[in-house]
């Protein structure tokens, strides 16, 4: 079996070879985009083929930034349509794809990937560990009431204006790109996603409005996209995308004072979210489908480590093992003044862990001291989960809405 590049002269067999993996069929693209692959990279995917010429697995990458913790932003491999035949599973062509991918993204200098797994499953193996969650918030329309607050700071001076999607592409692109760049966790979206209408809603062609919070100046500064589906009974928010509370505040007021809906369903509810709180009735809130979102895999570890912010001094030596080649190894973690410095080193290590559970604490969205108890980190002295805890924590918890 040999596993190729593709070019855009691939499109139709990569499409048709992925879908069948899923399957499902190629719908034809609306006119000038509006599928979820118009934003696919075809100078940066992969077939796997058959001696005898049959293509039988894919896998994509796209070109994203990763916020890190800090605000800092780095290039990341997003790695998409993954999938093989059902005829030719179990047979390691994606364990050939997935090296193969590992291999080349190392090659062309990047030092992160991430990816998001249909099944939990799958991608462990590989080094990628769940390093940002999601749920849903449901709240019934009459229990929607906000409690009164000590301390609101700031009262909201802006307002909100309701736009269609279909004509307010360049404004919520402008919103997210703020929004993604002040987010641990956020991708980018790149301007071919929504000039092409890709992935799903609100970049997709599928009808939706938009609540666009202004400041008291008339700079836009907060979107909520939703759909009132059927009309009359629930309103489902797709995302809001502000990194202001005080704006997310307004938009979850606007959506939950709506008329003639009985429930308001938030997707994308990241762990903390203040909403319940903000609710007279604690119990009107009710979380359901909590679940891992984004995947992270350090391809190369010290890199990783020195270019995300860090926030309190300390030192750890991690030992940490790679099964899958690569980066395998000692290393003394330094962190001064919110900069780190990662050298190989002979010390005695104080966690060992595995690449894929780094990528898990790495956007400080996993506590490393859960992956102690959960006997997956080995920690070697007492306290030394708790200084790991401090130590890989963000500014905010990472949260990623992107879908690819
Ligand atoms: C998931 C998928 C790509 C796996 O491809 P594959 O070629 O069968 O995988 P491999 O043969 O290389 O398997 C490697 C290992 O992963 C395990 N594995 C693969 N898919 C798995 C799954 N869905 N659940 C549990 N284990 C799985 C295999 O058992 C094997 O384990 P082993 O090394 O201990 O024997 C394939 O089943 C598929 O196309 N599924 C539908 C599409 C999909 O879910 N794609 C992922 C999108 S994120």
């Amino acid at each position: 079996m040999e596993i190729r590049a593709t070019t855009d002269n691939d499109r139709d067999v990569f499409l048709d070879t992925f879908h069948t993996a899923l399957g499902r069929f190629t719908e034809p693209q609306a006119d000038g985009g509006g599928a979820w692959w118009s934003a696919l990279e075809m100078d940066r995917n992969l077939l796997a083929v058959t001696a005898d010429g049959r293509p039988v697995g894919t896998a994509g990458a796209y070109s994203f930034e990763l916020t890190l913790p800090g605000e800092v932003i780095v290039p990341a491999a997003g790695v998409t349509a993954v999938g093989v035949l059902p005829s030719h599973r179990r047979r390691g062509v994606l364990s050939a794809m997935m090296r193969h991918q590992l291999g080349e993204l190392r090659a062309r200098g990047e030092f992160l990937s991430v990816l998001l797994a249909s099944e939990a499953l799958i991608y462990r193996r590989f080094g990628y560990g769940p390093a940002t969650y999601t749920s849903r918030l449901t709240v019934p329309r009459h229990r929607a009431a906000f409690a009164a607050t000590r301390a609101p700071g700031t009262p909201d001076a802006g307002s909100i204006e309701v736009v269609r999607r279909a004509g307010s592409g360049e404004l919520m692109e402008e919103i997210y790109d703020r929004y993604r760049r002040a987010q641990p966790g956020a991708l980018s979206r790149p301007h071919r996603w929504w000039a092409s209408r890709a992935g799903q809603p609100p970049t997709s062609p599928a009808p939706r409005h938009i609540a666009v919070h202004r400041d008291a100046d008339g700079v836009a500064d907060g979107y909520a996209s939703y759909s009132l589906d059927p009309p009359g009974t629930t309103l489902t928010v797709d995302e809001t995308i502000t990194a202001d509370d005080t704006v997310s505040t307004a938009l979850a007021r606007f959506v939950l004072e709506h008329d003639l809906v009985t429930q308001i369903v938030f997707k994308h509810c990241p762990p903390g979210h203040p909403l319940r709180w903000q609710l007279t009735d604690f119990r009107a809130g009710q979380p359901s489908d909590e679940t891992d979102w984004l995947w992270v895999r350090l391809l190369d570890v010290p890199r990783a480590l020195t270019a995300r912010g860090w926030f309190t001094d300390g030192e750890l030596v991690l030992d940490v093992d790679d099964p899958i080649g690569g980066e395998h190894g000692r290393h003394l973690l330094t962190v001064r003044d919110g900069k780190a410095e990662c050298v190989p080193t002979d010390r005695e290590p104080d966690l060992s862990l595995d690449v894929s559970d780094l990528g898990s604490i790495y956007l400080g969205g996993t506590a490393p001291s859960t992956l102690v108890r959960a006997g997956h980190i080995r920690a070697h002295r007492p306290g030394v989960a708790d200084l790991a805890d401090t130590l890989f924590r963000g500014e905010r918890p990472p949260h990623c809405v992107h879908w690819f």
